[in-house]
C-alpha cells in the first residue's frame, strides 16, 4: 500500500501531565488505605500506566492483561481473546482497570465480566480517553482524563499498525492513498 498520514496535535504532553495529575489526586483520595491491584491493558496502557503510578503516590500493586479482538484479521469485532492471561489472584482484590481509550466499550465489558467471575471485591476503571460515539456495550467509567472526538488517534501508547506508540503527544490521523 502506498499512503501518507497525515498527524494533526491533539493533546500535548503538557496536557496529559495535568490531566494524569488530576486522575491520581481522585484516585489517592478513593484508594489511600486499599493496596488496590491496578490492572493495564497492553499495549495501549503503558505509557499512561507508567505515568500514573509515578504521581500517585499510595501503596498500589501492577499486572497487565493483553486481550485481542482480531480486528485485522476480518473475524466479527468483539471476539476478545486473552492473550497474556492474569497470574495474580483476582479474588477479594479492589481491582482498578487502567485503559488507555475506550471505543465500542466490548474490551471493558469482557475484561470486567471477567474479573467480577474471578471474585474481585470491587471493579472500577479508569480511562485516559474515551470516544462515546461508537460505543456498543454500556460502560461507566469512573475516573476520565478527556472525552475525544470519533477519529483515530495515536501517541502516548496508542498505535496506528503498531507504529506511534512512542510519540508522547497524542495526535489524530487521516490516512491518504
Ligand atoms: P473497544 O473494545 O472498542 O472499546 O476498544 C478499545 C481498544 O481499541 C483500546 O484499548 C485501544 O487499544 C483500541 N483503540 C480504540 N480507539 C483507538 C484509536 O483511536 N487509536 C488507537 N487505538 C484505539
Ligand atoms: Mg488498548
Amino acid at each position: 500500500m502506498n499512503y501518507q498520514t497525515k498527524p494533526h496535535i491533539l493533546f500535548r504532553h503538557e496536557e496529559i501531565t495535568a490531566a494524569v495529575q488530576i486522575l491520581a489526586e481522585e484516585i489517592r483520595r478513593d484508594y489511600q488505605d486499599k493496596n488496590p491491584l491496578l490492572l493495564g491493558i497492553l499495549k495501549g496502557s503503558f505509557m499512561f500506566m507508567a505515568d500514573l503510578v509515578r504521581v500517585l503516590n499510595v501503596p498500589v500493586e501492577i499486572e497487565f492483561i493483553r486481550l485481542s479482538s482480531y480486528r485485522n484479521v476480518g473475524t466479527a469485532p468483539g471476539n476478545l481473546e486473552m492473550v497474556q492471561g492474569l497470574r495474580t489472584e483476582i479474588r477479594g482484590r479492589n481491582i482498578l482497570i487502567i485503559e488507555d481509550i475506550i471505543d465500542s466499550g466490548k474490551t471493558i465489558a469482557y475484561l470486567q465480566n471477567y474479573l467480577k467471575k474471578k471474585g474481585a471485591a470491587s471493579l472500577k476503571l479508569c480511562a485516559l480517553m474515551d470516544k462515546p460515539a461508537r460505543r456498543e456495550a454500556e460502560i461507566t467509567i469512573d475516573y476520565l482524563g478527556f472525552t475525544v472526538p470519533d477519529k483515530f488517534l495515536i501517541g502516548y501508547g496508542l498505535d496506528w499498525d503498531e507504529k506511534f506508540r512512542y510519540l508522547a503527544d497524542i495526535y489524530t490521523l487521516e490516512i491518504e492513498d
